[in-house]
């Protein structure tokens, strides 16, 4: 099939370059010029394990091809999946559907032939009709054009896997829809004769599919968070905990590591547009528990710094701390709500000097946070610290040998804000450790 996916970030650039994987033949849309061209060089634009082999072999197979042009868009295919970003409104707590209804106003008046519009971007529950409308007053088509919702369930750093063999596939669309169900069904022939459960279901149980989902992931790992906090109050260990109630399969360990708590472009924002959203609807008691959600992990990121604050002898003015990490999670360059990086700024806030260290993302923190130093190699990193903040679990530091940093760092103090270190190894290596949520 020929398709199009508009909006070429995390979402739509991996889509695109897994569509094409599948045999479509695809043309990416993006209004920035130099993202266009980078990924018709055959790379993505940001790290994203394996994206950069498909893009470099469709952009050569001749299947997968990028422009800025919404016209050319709009006359290249039936199809038309949208995937731009939906952020948080700065200083609210719901979406920003700017770039979501420009979108759909570029595209609209450019839709010459019958057309179905499939949007994957992330919404308040009721967006589907107001795009429908858009659609049907913009286009030349009229109501020619259909709308479906195919809600992305994608993680960052597992995306293309996650695309091609996803756990589900959810198909929204509205009581008249006559061909929609059909050319999305073609599109996703492969996933679905694999086998990948299908739920053919209305607009808005499809955009609720995500934004519960979301709400769900940020639960389980505040749950474990909250428990955290009983841990450390009552000498338990987390770890162990979450293990022993991962056993029960009704629970699962999946999705429930402790730690510093949830960051990103994704569960934060989703969680404070749900609440937003619900309060619009009249339900806001109904999701009274994210509040919560949201408040336990603002207070892992507030307990490190306490923590950090309790081993420089209670004042941190002056004090050198180096910082492993500063992506949101391990295995991305994605800095969006990064817990790590919003301790490191809160540390600096604070007085100290805080060094940051990180495999792919230094570039795009240095951006966001002039303020903090930055140092390529994690063992230099720790020269003269203080303090060593573990913050981001990615592999490569769980395997540094502590005994190598001894002679570099000026104190030997670790806290290990991802639960990913061994304990005894730093100890051995005469280092005081601290965890959340251990003993
Ligand atoms: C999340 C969801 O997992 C995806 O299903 C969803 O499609 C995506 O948002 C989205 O809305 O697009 P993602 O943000 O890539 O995916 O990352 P996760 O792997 O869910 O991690 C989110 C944050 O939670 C990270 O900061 C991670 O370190 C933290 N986390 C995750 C924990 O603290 N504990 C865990 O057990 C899991």
């Amino acid at each position: 099939m020929k398709l199009t996916v508009i909006g070429c970030g995390y979402l739509g650039a991996t889509h695109a370059a897994c569509m094409a994987e599948l045999g479509h033949e695809v043309l990416g849309m993006d209004c920035d010029m130099d993202k266009v061209a980078i990924l018709n060089s055959g790379k993505a634009p940001f790290h994203e394990r394996d994206l950069d082999d498909l893009l470099a072999k469709h952009t050569a197979s001749g299947r997968l091809r990028f422009t800025p042009s919404y016209a050319e868009a709009a006359a290249f295919a039936e199809l038309h999946f949208i995937g731009v970003g939906t952020p948080q409104q700065p200083g609210e707590m719901a979406y920003d559907l700017t770039h979501l209804f420009s979108a759909v106003r570029q595209l609209a008046p450019r839709l010459h032939k019958p057309a179905v519009v499939a949007v994957k971007s992330t919404v308040p529950v009721g967006t589907a009709p107001r795009i429908r409308d858009l659609l049907h007053s913009y286009a030349p088509v009229g109501d020619a054009v259909e709308v479906a919702w195919n809600p992305e369930f994608l993680r960052e750093s597992f995306a293309v896997e996650d695309t091609l063999t996803p756990d589900r596939l959810v198909l929204g669309f509205d009581a008249e829809h006559s061909w929609a169900e059909t050319v999305l069904r073609q599109c996703f022939e492969q996933i679905i004769e694999a086998g990948t459960p299908t739920i053919v279901t209305d607009w808005a149980t499809a955009e609720l599919a995500k934004a519960s989902a979301n709400a769900f992931l940020a639960t389980k790992i505040s749950f474990i968070n909250a428990m955290a906090e009983v841990c450390e109050a009552s000498g338990a260990d987390v770890g162990q905990l979450a293990d022993i109630l991962g056993h029960d399969a009704r629970i699962g360990r999946r999705g429930m590591r402790p730690g510093l708590g949830f960051g990103g472009g994704c569960l934060p924002k989703d969680l404070r547009g749900f609440m937003a959203r619900a309060g619009e609807l009249g339900v806001d008691q109904a999701l009274t528990i994210l509040r919560e959600v949201d408040a336990i992990n603002s207070r892992r990121r507030e307990r490190v710094v306490d923590l950090a604050r309790e081993q420089c002898d209670g004042d941190l003015t002056g004090k050198r701390i180096t910082v492993w990490g500063a992506a949101f999670k391990p295995d991305t360059d994605d800095i969006r709500d990064s817990p790590a990086l919003a301790v490191a700024h809160k540390l600096h806030e604070l007085g100290a000097t805080v060094t940051v260290t990180d495999p792919k993302a230094l570039d795009n923190a240095r951006k966001l946070h002039p303020e903090l130093d930055y140092v390529d190699d994690p063992i230099a990193a720790v020269q003269d610290a203080d303090l060593l903040l573990h913050l981001t679990e990615w592999a490569q530091f769980s395997r540094i040998d502590p005994a190598r940093l001894a002679a570099r760092a000026a104190s030997l103090k670790v806290i290990d804000g991802r639960g990913t270190l061994t304990p005894d190894i730093w100890r051995e290596a005469c280092w005081t450790f601290r965890a959340l949520g251990r003993p």
